[in-house]
């Protein structure tokens, strides 16, 4: 594969964002392509608080699907590529990822906004105490706290909830030089916000998807295909 992008000099801020595409070589569902989780549910009944509210053991079915899922994915060459990046920017270099996974800390990336929250992390809806995913009695149909016994929930940003971390991608975007997008489809706010944000502040953008997202005419350079493949190859042009 021949791609041209011109190199990335050292202190230059860089800011990536990434969606469910990142990890679909990981094995993991995207939303809203052809097979997709949002093919499968209907997100008014499994991601939103009205929907816990409603039909709790519903919502946690959903999870814990997506959670056994996990166990059997590990991070692709697109994670590792990012990785690779950071590792050369150092400070300069921020990950927003709208993925609840966990495969980019996995792989090794470390200033990681989880825009979107984390399927490794539950909290008790009563009391507020947090819980390693890994560590809960999944076995119930509503996991309950071990303190206070009220219902957990994912630590997950449902629709109608607050994403986390807005502030600090509000700094980050002011500030970065080059604004990668990867594997998102772009349809969801805020996030679907930042492409057009950097780019007005005056950012080099640069998209990565297997199709021309909706959003596609903000990028300065967009490559189709595989983030897996493509990301790899750009990084040895970048750094
Ligand atoms: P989507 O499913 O909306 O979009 C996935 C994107 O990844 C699409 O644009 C695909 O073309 C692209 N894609 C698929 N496989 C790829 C690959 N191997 N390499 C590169 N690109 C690939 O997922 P998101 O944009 O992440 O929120 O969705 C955003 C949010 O909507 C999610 O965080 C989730 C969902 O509702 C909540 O659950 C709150």
């Amino acid at each position: 594969m021949s791609l041209n992008s011109a190199p990335i000099q050292k202190g230059t801020r860089v800011t990536v964002l990434t969606g469910a595409g990142v990890s679909a070589e990981s094995g993991l569902f995207t939303f809203r392509d052809n097979g997709g989780l949002w093919e499968q549910y209907r997100f008014e009944e499994v991601a939103t608080p009205d929907a816990f509210g409603r039909d709790p053991r519903l919502v946690w079915r959903f999870y814990k699907f997506r959670w056994e899922n996990l166990g059997k994915a590990s991070p692709n060459p697109a994670h590792y590529a990012l990785v690779k990046l950071e590792a050369s920017l150092g400070d300069t270099f921020t990950l927003i990822t709208q993925n609840v996974d966990g495969l980019h800390q996995e792989a090794g990336s470390r200033n990681v906004i989880e825009m979107h929250g984390t399927l490794r992390r539950c909290y008790c809806v009563r009391c507020g105490q947090q819980f390693r995913t890994a560590k809960v009695n999944l076995h119930r149909e509503v996991p309950r706290c071990t303190g206070c016994g009220g219902s957990l929930r994912p630590d997950i940003v449902w629709f109608g909830e607050m994403p986390f971390g807005l502030e600090a991608v509000n700094e980050t975007l002011e500030h970065t030089r080059i604004f990668i997008v990867v594997g998102t489809s772009g349809t969801v706010y805020p996030a679907a916000q930042f492409l057009p944000l950097a780019r007005s502040l005056g950012a080099r953008t640069i998209g990565i998807n297997l199709e021309p997202p909706q959003n596609v005419s903000w990028f300065d350079e967009f490559y189709r295909g595989r983030a897996g493949d493509i990301l790899p190859e750009l990084l040895k042009q970048w750094i």
